[in-house]
């Protein structure tokens, strides 16, 4: 596979009309935007939680001076001692506090607040803000919070001290600006990194289309042979050249029918030509009497009669196949039909010592069929019979109606049809043994029209056969017509 974009019969295929590039462009995209928007919402989460983390550390540090105010102000040592020393103390995350009085005079300061932070700006910037930490830059570049609050010096009665505490959360900014520099370089790396792994996971995912593509490409009707070999295919691909081999399995079935079908038609139909031909390059050899002519033409005759009826027979199999062909629908009384087939091969059938009955003669069974067709499906089904069972045998045509069908039944007690040959009996001009078939004129065309004639009365045909004992061919069709038109 490749993201190259290849030229079609219809035009130039454009890169973007690729499945691979699609694939590739989705999952990049989604990809990225989903990488982005979890490092975005940790970002801002912890971001919060370091804002939420300082509160409290100042909001703590307000409650320890208030309670030093208001419970122990004997204690002035203390409260020097929280203010003055402790904040010295640290080298990192260093906090200010400065206590003033109600007047605004400075009681007691970090050493060296003054210096970090302008402290006359103060009040400006924290009034309004309800006692909750605000940002502020200091004196050298560095980044504080600071919150603001009052207490009573002792009573209530007692002066108000303002306190204004400041803790240095210059750290906490290089950690978020550092996140914030890796946020954009992963983001970068991202944007490189999912086109191509995309592309990748596209490729494995079309690799089997394009071998399908590439077995399609190598199939003509002359070369129906090959197969996908679907090994290691995900599951629906699978099944797509599993149903795509299995079309092929048909094709290559149908295509092998039809050029054996030429083949047996150009042959059929040589046969009886050379005869005639022959008959007469003899009969013109010399002068002849009227007899020996007589017997050409007769024989010829015979021969251009096969022709004809073969003509006949394969044109009425193209018509029976023709989405054009309607039938002439009309009541039939089944058992009636059945009685006039009986008669008419009665004779042959007397001939060839085989007993002909039609049982069940006297069940009413009428259905909307065309007559002539179904006289002729029945027709070939009894010459079938007679013509495979032995001297002494019986063959036996009914009907009867099932549901809404009406069933017609052809069975003999004759030589049968070998198992492996029962599939292809519906083949044109399949023949069990095709030689002793051809000496008694069988054409091998007899079944496809019974199958034909069904078809177009929306039935089915069934042939069971045991061979030795005998063959039973079932017709099954609609008892109300399902056509209405003629088959002309
Ligand atoms: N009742 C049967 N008993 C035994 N074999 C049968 C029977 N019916 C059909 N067959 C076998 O099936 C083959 C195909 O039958 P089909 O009627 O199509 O052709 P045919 O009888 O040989 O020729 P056609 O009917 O065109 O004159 C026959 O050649 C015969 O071998
Ligand atoms: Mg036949």
């Amino acid at each position: 596979m490749s993201l190259k974009p290849s030229s079609t019969r219809a035009g130039v295929t454009r890169i973007w009309h690729t499945l691979a590039f699609r694939l590739t462009a989705a999952y990049a995209s989604a990809g990225l935007l989903l990488v982005l928007l979890a490092t975005l919402s940790l970002y801002l989460l912890l971001v919060s939680e370091l804002n939420k983390s300082t509160e409290l550390f100042l909001k703590d540090k307000v409650n320890v001076l208030r309670t030093m105010l208001q419970e122990r102000p004997e204690e002035p040592d203390g409260l020097r001692e929280e203010v003055e020393l402790e904040s010295a103390a640290r080298r990192y995350e260093q906090f200010y506090i400065c206590l003033l009085d109600p007047q605004g005079k400075t009681l007691l300061m970090t050493p060296g607040m003054e210096n970090q932070l302008n402290l006359s700006e103060l009040p400006k910037l924290l009034s309004g803000h309800g006692g909750s930490a605000i940002s502020m830059r200091g004196n050298n570049g560095k980044s504080f919070r600071v919150i603001a609050a009052t207490a009573h010096f002792g009573d209530a009665q007692d002066p108000l001290i303002t306190m204004e505490i400041a803790v240095d959360v210059t750290q906490t900014e290089g950690l978020l600006r550092r996140f914030r520099l890796w946020f954009w370089i992963t983001s970068a790396g991202m944007l490189v990194l999912f086109p191509f792994v995309g592309y990748h996971i596209a490729r494995q995912g079309i690799r089997p289309v394009e071998e399908i593509t590439t077995t399609a490409r190598r199939i003509t009707s002359s070369h129906l042979g090959e197969r996908i070999v679907a090994e290691g295919y995900p599951y629906e691909l699978a099944s797509l050249a599993l149903t795509f081999n299995r079309m092929l399995d048909g094709l290559e079935d149908s295509f092998e029918r039809i050029s054996r079908f030429s083949a047996d038609i150009a042959h059929d139909l040589r046969t009886p030509v050379n005869n005639i031909r022959g008959e007469a390059e003899v009969a013109l050899a010399r002068a002849r009497t009227i007899d020996e002519y007589r017997d050409a033409l007769e024989s010829s005759l015979e021969e251009a009669v096969r022709l004809s009826d073969l003509i006949g027979n394969l044109l009425f199999l193209a018509r029976t196949e023709s989405p054009l062909t309607h039938l002439r629908l009309e009541p039939v009384d089944v058992a009636e039909l059945l009685e006039g087939v009986r008669d008419y091969y009665d004779a042959s059938a007397a001939d060839a010592g085989v007993t002909l009955t039609s049982a069940g003669a006297g069940e009413a069974v009428v259905a909307e069929l065309d007559r002539t067709l179904i006289q002729r499906a029945v027709g070939n089904l009894v010459s079938n019979a007679v013509a495979h069972t032995p001297e002494g045998g019986v063959v036996t045509i009914k009907a009867h109606a099932q549901v809404a069908n009406v069933l017609i039944e052809v069975t003999d007690t004759g030589v049968g049809i070998p198992l492996d040959a029962l599939p292809r009996v519906f083949d044109r001009f399949f023949r069990v043994d095709a030689s002793r078939s051809k000496a008694s004129g069988g054409t091998g065309l007899g079944l496809s029209i019974v199958q034909g004639i069904m078809q177009l009365h929306r039935g089915t045909v069934e042939i069971a056969s045991k061979p030795g004992a005998g063959t039973r061919v079932t017709l099954s069709m609609p008892a109300r017509g399902q056509s209405n038109s003629l088959l002309s």
